[in-house]
């Protein structure tokens, strides 16, 4: 049976509505007699029949933490967990204590390991690109990690293997000082491709398959046909594959704080072809009724029957669509610049607590 279990029971309203300080004071927050959490209302508008299951984020207040949430379609919380950390078992991976893993990706493979991706500042000379002959740079780094024996399967760094000046993130005033590294890269999602690795590197605006040997291809292997053009995005995943294609899916948006402001935030679904080399778009999805912006994060994600979930990261919203496109359902969980979540997705979900 589909139920949210004991969880729903924990967690009774007081009163539906409260309000935080006085900088958030237009949005809404949930109270419970059970817990101190105030989550944010969800303001639902439903349109037609979403997938079934709740939605699961992180809603956070941008300056503070995040806790991993789920609600269902009417904006009850089901469940709440702790503040979002890595496992600290993990952390031995480091050797300074100038690299750290990130928020970014934690993606459990088909065989028990997991895939994350990390930071690093670093020295590097930037004098090509008009900075200092000793300046810094964050690298950006993913592992494969054995969960079981937490051996170090894979590790890969950007630095190592891209040439920085393919950067599209501009150097501006950073890169002087320990402080203040050019965050070039920026890598923000890694998955498995049978024994190769998709990954995003955000401030190169592209995507790469690297081999076992590390190698990755060159900006520009592939041919990008009409509208199949994306930067600065987010959650690329593998839709679907076949031998020689790849179906890949990702936020699209176009709009880091150095973009013009103005390309509309898309989920994006790219046929690859990897014999051909060529680049098209299967499906390019956005809300034109409300369209959307985003300057940071966001996510895509593909519930069931051609159904796509949307989040859009510093934009706190996300819409369903449906098998052709039309929006299902929308829902807004706070404003612009203050609240956030990444990533979003919907799932079935049974709780059965011990007590
Ligand atoms: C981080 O950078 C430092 C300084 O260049 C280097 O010694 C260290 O090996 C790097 N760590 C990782 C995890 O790459």
């Amino acid at each position: 049976m589909y139920s949210p279990g004991m969880w729903l029971l924990a967690l009774i309203p007081v009163i539906s509505v409260m309000f935080l300080s006085i900088a958030e004071a237009a949005w809404p927050v949930q109270s419970f007699k059970s817990s101190p959490f105030h989550p944010p209302v969800l303001e639902v508008s439903k349109t037609g029949q979403t997938e079934p299951g709740y939605i699961f984020g992180g809603p956070a207040d941008i300056k503070s933490d995040t806790r991993p949430t789920i609600v269902a379609d009417d904006g009850q919380l089901i469940w709440k967990g702790g503040l979002g950390q890595f496992p600290s078992k993990f952390c031995h991976v480091f050797d300074t204590g100038l690299s750290y893993l990130d928020l970014h990706e934690a993606v459990i493979t088909p065989h028990g390991s997991v895939l994350v991706t990390a930071f690093n500042t670093t020295r590097g000379d930037l004098s090509v690109l008009g900075g200092s002959a000793d300046g810094r740079l964050l690298d950006s780094l993913f592992y494969e990690i054995d969960i079981a024996s937490k051996e170090i399967l894979f590790r890969w760094s950007v630095l190592e293997h891209l040439d920085r000046t393919n950067s599209y993130i501009p150097l501006a005033a950073k890169g002087d000082s320990q402080e203040s590294p050019w965050d070039f890269a920026h890598l923000n999602s890694v998955q498995m491709d049978g024994d190769r690795y998709i990954v995003t590197v955000h401030g190169f605006c592209s995507e790469y398959i690297i081999d076992r040997n590390g190698r990755a291809g060159t900006v520009g292997d592939f041919t990008l046909g009409p509208g199949a053009q994306f930067c600065w995005q987010h959650d690329a995943r593998i839709e679907s594959r076949t031998e020689n294609t790849i179906t890949l899916r990702m936020h699209n948006n176009d709009n880091a704080p150095w973009a013009s402001g103005t390309a509309v935030t898309t989920g994006l679904l790219l046929d690859v072809d990897l014999d051909t080399k060529a680049v098209s778009v299967r499906r390019r999805i956005w809300d034109s009724q409300n369209a959307i912006y985003s300057p940071s994060q966001g996510s895509y994600q593909s519930p069931r029957n051609g159904h796509v979930l949307l989040g859009h990261g510093t934009i706190p919203q996300l819409e369903e669509y449906d098998e052709h496109g039309q929006v299902v359902m929308r829902a807004r969980f706070g404003q612009d610049g203050v609240m956030m979540s990444y990533p979003m997705f919907r799932s079935p979900w049974i709780g059965r607590p011990r007590t």
